[in-house]
């Protein structure tokens, strides 16, 4: 069992709540600020929760992967100045995630204030789950909370090590709403559902679109990952990015989905030019991408027969961009997609992914999609039924 945050004692007590403030950083000259707020106004209720009652608060969490070192441009510095300017409250950011500077100023917090640790992973002990680095973490609260839905796939020393030294611990209303929404696609997903998975590589797809062939009817493939399918067709794809050591694995994905009889919906046309900087792109049909040019979107047939099947359904689970969508020129099948998902109004609509939450926040639409989940991998995980150690930790008897 999982206690809820709302059952936690939390007055007056000293809170180590971990946070996913893993958050895209622009940078204009010397100044470095928050791209992309939406994990940090997700977990403003957890935050405010706790002030109301009178918690002294030690936030936690990762901000990139600086693989153990301290570097100065992945410092959680502009995070705390945003959520400074959200809470409107002040931050105290650590010099280092545990240390002396960290002891002094998380000993210091009165009721109600907020402490906020350096980057976790400029030290290796976060990603090797050290337990030293799990101690000295847990030294600066009584109490833990789990907020960090995006990051409980990770067994981490502040998602999984630590959680062990306390008798209080629970779950923040982020990771209540997670678990509780993603669970509807895991157990049981109403038909047709339908998954529309797009991003680079099949690789890092291949387990998930494996599982989903067991509870989906339909899986929608775009994105470079969609020219690796293509390729294993028979089309020929240019310069377009392909991994051509995953051929056979596509192919074998391919047989397994018809034997299971799930359909699997590919491109039936893309946009290509000469590469990732061309102003504009041409529409071509799959089997004409020429030899010096790539794909780098889907084009508006592919766009309109995936918007089709995305409004028969009931369960409809998207993650992953169907282009280069960052680029201007090649976001138009990643925005269509977008919007099919909101536009589906009678099905229970899911967006997972960094790339296709900003898709949706940018769009306007986020408001009419069921769930738009603050996690990645994390939720990819969380619907195949995979348990995950931040969520494992969590459970007491
Ligand atoms: C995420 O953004 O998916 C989480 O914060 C986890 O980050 P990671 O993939 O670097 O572990």
């Amino acid at each position: 069992m999982i206690t809820p945050i709302e059952e936690l004692p939390l007055e007056g007590r000293r809170v180590f709540l971990r946070v996913d403030l893993n958050v895209p950083l622009t940078r204009d000259g010397d100044t470095i600020s928050v791209g992309d707020d939406t994990r940090l106004l997700a977990c403003l209720p957890t935050i405010k929760h706790c002030i109301e009652r009178d918690a002294r608060i030690v936030l936690a969490s990762h901000l990139g992967r600086p693989k153990g070192e301290v570097k100065p441009e992945l410092s959680l510095e502009p995070v705390a100045l945003r959520l400074a300017e959200l809470l409107d409250r002040e931050i105290r950011l650590t010099d280092e995630p545990v240390g002396d500077g960290a002891r002094k100023v998380t000993s210091d917090l009165r009721e109600g204030q907020i402490a906020l640790l350096e980057n976790l992973r400029w030290h290796p002990g976060e990603k090797a789950n050290d337990d030293k680095f799990a101690e000295a973490l847990a030294s600066y609260a009584d109490i833990y909370i789990n907020d960090a839905f995006g990051t409980a796939h990770r067994a981490h020393a502040s998602t999984a090590g630590m959680v062990s030294r306390f008798a209080d611990k629970g779950a923040g209303f982020v990771m209540k709403r997670e678990m509780a929404q993603l669970a509807k696609l895991r157990d049981n997903p109403e038909s047709p559902y339908v998954a529309i998975i797009g991003g680079a590589k099949v690789s890092d797809k291949l387990e998930v679109l494996t599982a989903l062939l067991s509870s989906v009817q339909t899986i929608i493939i775009g994105g470079a990952m969609a020219n690796t399918f293509l390729l294993a067709k028979g089309f020929k794809m240019g310069k377009s990015m392909v991994e051509e050591s995953k051929l056979a694995l596509a192919r074998n994905f391919l047989r397994k989905a018809s034997q299971k009889r799930v359909t699997i919906i590919l491109p039936k046309d893309l946009v290509v030019a000469d590469g990732l900087d061309s102003p504009t792109g041409t529409v071509v049909p799959v089997d004409m991408v020429p030899k010096e040019q790539m794909a780098l979107d889907i084009g508006p047939q592919s766009a309109k027969l995936f918007s089709e099947v995305a409004s028969q359904a009931r369960t409809l689970f998207w993650n992953g961009p169907m282009g280069v969508f960052e680029k201007t020129p090649f976001a138009q099948g990643t925005m269509a997609v977008a919007q099919a998902v909101a536009d589906n109004s009678f099905g229970y609509t899911v967006v997972g992914g960094g790339d296709s939450a900003a898709a949706v926040h940018q769009a306007g639409i986020a408001d009419k999609i069921s769930h738009v989940s603050t996690g990645g991998g994390a939720a990819l995980e969380f619907i195949q039924g995979i348990v995950l150690p931040g969520i494992a930790a969590l459970e007491s008897d």
